[in-house]
C-alpha cells in the first residue's frame, strides 16, 4: 500500500514545511523512493521556497480549480523528489481543498510515498489532508501553547482512525527527560524525533536546499536522519546527499 503521510500541527510556524522538505528530498535521493510532496497549503504556500523556487506557473490551486490536469502541476526536484506546489498569488485562493483527495488517489498507483505538507490549525485544507492520508506526523515546538494545539489535531486524527507515526519536537533546546515524559503522557503518542534549534536550518531555507543535504553534519541534519530512519524503519544509507558535495 502506498504511504500517504500528512504532516500537521496545531500552531503555525513550528516546522512542518521544513520537515516535509527534508523527508521528501532524503526519501527520494538517499532511499531511492518514488516520492511526491504536495504543498497542501493552498492559501499560504511555502514548500516551493524550501525546494528552490517560489513562483510556479502551474500549481495545485489550478488543479483544484480544474484548469489543468494533475501531471501538469508536478515539478521535478534535482534530488528526484517530485512535488506539487501551491499558488503564491491571490488569484486562486478560493480553490476547494476537498479536491486534494482526488489528487492523492490519482498519484497513488505511480509512487511509494506521498507527503502532504498541511497548513496549521484544523481548517478545510488540513481536514482534507488528514482525510486523504493513511498516516500522520505531528510537529510541535516544546512549549505548551504549541503542544496544546497539537493535542487538538491528534484528537482529530484519532477520531478519523488514522495511524499517527508520532511527534516531531522541533526547535528544541535542552529539554529535560522529565519534560519529554510529560509531553509523551499528555499527547499520547511517541516522540519520534527531537530536532534542535539550529542556524543550519535557517541557512538551508535561505539557500533553498534542505538541511539534510546542505549541511549533513549539522545537529539538525543528524536529527532529521534519525526521523527518516523512524519513518522508514530502515537505517540511513551511509552516503550523504549530492547537494552537500555541491554546496557543502
Ligand atoms: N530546527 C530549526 N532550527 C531553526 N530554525 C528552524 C528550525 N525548524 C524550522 N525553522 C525555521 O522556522 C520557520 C518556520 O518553519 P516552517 O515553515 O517549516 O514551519 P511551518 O510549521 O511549516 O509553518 P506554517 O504553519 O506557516 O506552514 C522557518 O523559517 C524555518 O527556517
Ligand atoms: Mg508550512
Amino acid at each position: 500500500m502506498v504511504r500517504v503521510i500528512a504532516i500537521i500541527s496545531g500552531k503555525g510556524g513550528v516546522g512542518k514545511t521544513t520537515t516535509a522538505a527534508n523527508l521528501g528530498v532524503s526519501l527520494a535521493y538517499d532511499y531511492h523512493k518514488d516520492v511526491v510532496a504536495i504543498d497542501a497549503n493552498t492559501t499560504s504556500s511555502g514548500l516551493g521556497l524550501h525546494l528552490g523556487n517560489y513562483h510556479f506557473k502551474k500549481t495545485l490551486n489550478d488543479v483544484l480549480k480544474n484548469r489543468i490536469n494533475i501531471p501538469e502541476a508536478i515539478f521535478n526536484h534535482p534530488s528526484g523528489l517530485k512535488f506539487i506546489p501551491s499558488s503564491t498569488s491571490i488569484n486562486s485562493i478560493d480553490a476547494d481543498p476537498a479536491g486534494i483527495k482526488r489528487v492523492v488517489s490519482h498519484l497513488e498507483p505511480y509512487v511509494d510515498i506521498i507527503l502532504l505538507d498541511c497548513p496549521p490549525t484544523l481548517g478545510n485544507e488540513t481536514i482534507s489532508g488528514v482525510d486523504s492520508a493513511n498516516e500522520i506526523i505531528i510537529v510541535a515546538n516544546p512549549d505548551w501553547a504549541s503542544l496544546l494545539e497539537a493535542r487538538r489535531v491528534i484528537d482529530y486524527a484519532n477520531f478519523k482512525k488514522k495511524k499517527i507515526i508520532g511527534l516531531v519536537l522541533n526547535k528544541e533546546e535542552n529539554v529535560s527527560e522529565e519534560f519529554r515524559q510529560r509531553v509523551i503522557d499528555s499527547m499520547g503518542i511517541p516522540i519520534i524525533a527531537s530536532i534542535p534549534e539550529d542556524n543550519a536550518v535557517i541557512d538551508s531555507v535561505t539557500k533553498r536546499v534542505p538541511v539534510v543535504h546542505l549541511h549533513p553534519h549539522s545537529k539538525a541534519a543528524k536529527a532529521y536522519r534519525k526521523l527518516i530512519e523512524e519513518v522508514t524503519g530502515e537505517q540511513f544509507p551511509r552516503k550523504f546527499g549530492i547537494m552537500s558535495r555541491i554546496f557543502g
